[in-house]
């Protein structure tokens, strides 16, 4: 079908997109959201979009951004102004501002310390919500599109409500079981419009929710896998979020994560990671973990299912850290099967990265994930993946039952993983593992695809006729 040439110059104009977010991944990040933000704004920059990453001024963010300072953000709060400085650098084509207030963000740690999460993360996000909106709204940024990530930058939807012209609004869920919500007498506090103060605005069950608001003032919502917006849906997957979701669905849409590898693919590097585990070289597979250790990503039913194969000529290591009982429990394991199991108790991405081109199989139990980055790291470097099938793991493993790269189980169940393990230790060293291994490799895409299709999802917004 012919377009018409007003049409298609409309459509190849490139957009000014600010992406807001607590996290990126070269500069301060604990996880998956940060690797998301760099490589999706990169990739927009690269597709000739004008892009900013807005960012908390974090003390490790600071030390590593080396920007320059260019004037101040003022925001209203209750007892008086405060001041965010906007430091400035660019990367890879990315124009980064950090708001930096000492107070609040010169500290160690993004959300906690040792000690636990930081008691002012309500006021602390607020804040930077707050001075974030009113930078991408002025004159110097002017963004055609707001991209929000996660509930720290939920407020910024409500906030840009009253904007004229108002930017289009897109508000990404990397985890729903995080809301950052906090109590409503703390309202007074933030220096919020008191007209967002209802139900159909920051307020949900009697709190501030302000992933809540973002998904309720923003023009689409969207998730990191097709079947996590599904499962989003429902009172399980959705949580107490799912009515509101539910009602939206229409505007709802899930868009597979890209992976950012910064890294060329080396040698598969086995005997080499069993050296530095003081492992010696298994018979079996060499099954790994690395995680966060929590409830959501199963590390529990691995515990308890991995202990057969072991005995049969496996071995395994895990790296990560998280929950004490999760951290003993590693512990004791290790203990049970000296030789056969090493536990590296912090967070190491370079040797993340040695895991994933040494192991044979990495573990992804999780009871529920969004997208999942470590399966398609460890797909990349060679190591065949066996997840849970649930969210992005389901969309991007294929069982080699199903003449797929990975190993799937459904139950979250140690006896559902159990079995799974054993079937890798059945198929390993066979032809079949090695046809495995080179569909796992050709599988994980870049960030050009899917930046493209939130590219494309903006201009949607942008180009409808009720936008302002
Ligand atoms: C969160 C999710 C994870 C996802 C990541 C990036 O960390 O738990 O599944 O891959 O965000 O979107």
């Amino acid at each position: 079908m012919a377009t018409p040439s007003s049409e298609a110059r409309v459509i190849a104009a490139p957009l000014r997109v600010a992406h807001i977010a607590a996290e990126h991944s070269q500069l301060a990040h604990t996880g998956g959201l940060g690797e998301v933000v760099t490589g999706l704004s990169q990739a927009q920059s690269a597709a000739g979009h004008q892009v900013t990453c807005v960012l908390p001024g974090y003390r490790e963010l600071l030390a590593r951004l080396d920007g320059d300072s260019r004037g101040a953000v003022i925001v209203g709060m209750p007892w008086g102004g405060v001041r965010f400085e906007r430091i400035e650098a660019v990367r890879d084509g990315v124009r980064i501002i950090a708001l930096s207030e000492p107070g609040w963000f010169d500290r160690g740690g993004l959300y906690g310390d040792a000690n636990g999460a930081f008691g002012d993360n309500p006021v602390r996000f607020v804040a930077f919500s707050r001075a974030a909106a009113q930078l991408v709204a002025g004159a110097d940024v002017r963004a055609d599109v707001v991209h929000l990530h996660d509930w720290h930058a939920g407020l910024v939807a409500p906030l840009l409500e009253e904007v004229c012209p108002r930017p289009a609004r897109v508000m990404t869920i990397h985890n729903i079981a995080h809301t950052g919500a906090f109590a409503r007498a703390a309202f007074d506090t933030c220096g919020l419009p008191p007209a967002t103060l209802h139900s159909d605005g920051v307020l949900h069950w009697d709190r501030i929710n302000p992933l809540k608001a973002g998904l309720q003032y923003a023009d689409r919502i969207t998730t990191v896998s097709p079947t996590y917006a599904r499962e989003l849906l429902t009172d399980e997957g959705g949580r107490d979020l799912a009515g509101l979701l539910r009602h939206r669905q229409q505007d709802l849409v899930g868009i597979l994560n890209g992976l950012a590898i910064e890294e060329p693919r080396g040698q598969r590097q086995r005997t080499a990671l069993c050296d530095r585990a003081e492992l010696s070289p298994p018979d079996g597979p060499l099954f790994a973990v690395v995680s966060r250790l929590a409830e959501q990503k199963g590390i529990d039913l691995f515990i308890e299912a991995v202990p057969p194969a072991l005995e049969q000529g496996a071995a395994a290591v895990v790296l990560g850290t998280g929950d004490a009982h999760l951290t003993a429990a590693l512990n004791r394991l290790q203990e049970r099967f000296p030789g056969r199991v090493r536990f590296w108790n912090h967070f190491d991405p370079r040797l993340a990265r040695d895991i994933f081109a040494g192991a044979d199989v990495v573990c992804v139990p999780s009871r529920f994930e969004p997208c999942g980055l470590t399966q398609l790291h460890a797909m990349y470097h060679g190591a065949l993946p066996l997840v849970r099938r649930t969210g992005g793991l389901a969309d991007t493993v294929v069982d080699v039952g199903d003449d797929g790269w990975g190993f799937c189980f459904d139950e979250a169940s140690a006896s559902a993983m159990a079995h799974a393990l054993e079937r890798a230790c059945r198929l390993y060293g066979t032809k079949r593992w090695e046809a495995a291994q080179t569909a796992a490799m050709a599988k994980p895409v870049g960030w050009a695809e899917p930046a493209d299709a939130y590219v494309d999802l903006y201009r949607a917004i942008v180009n409808e006729p009720s936008a302002a």
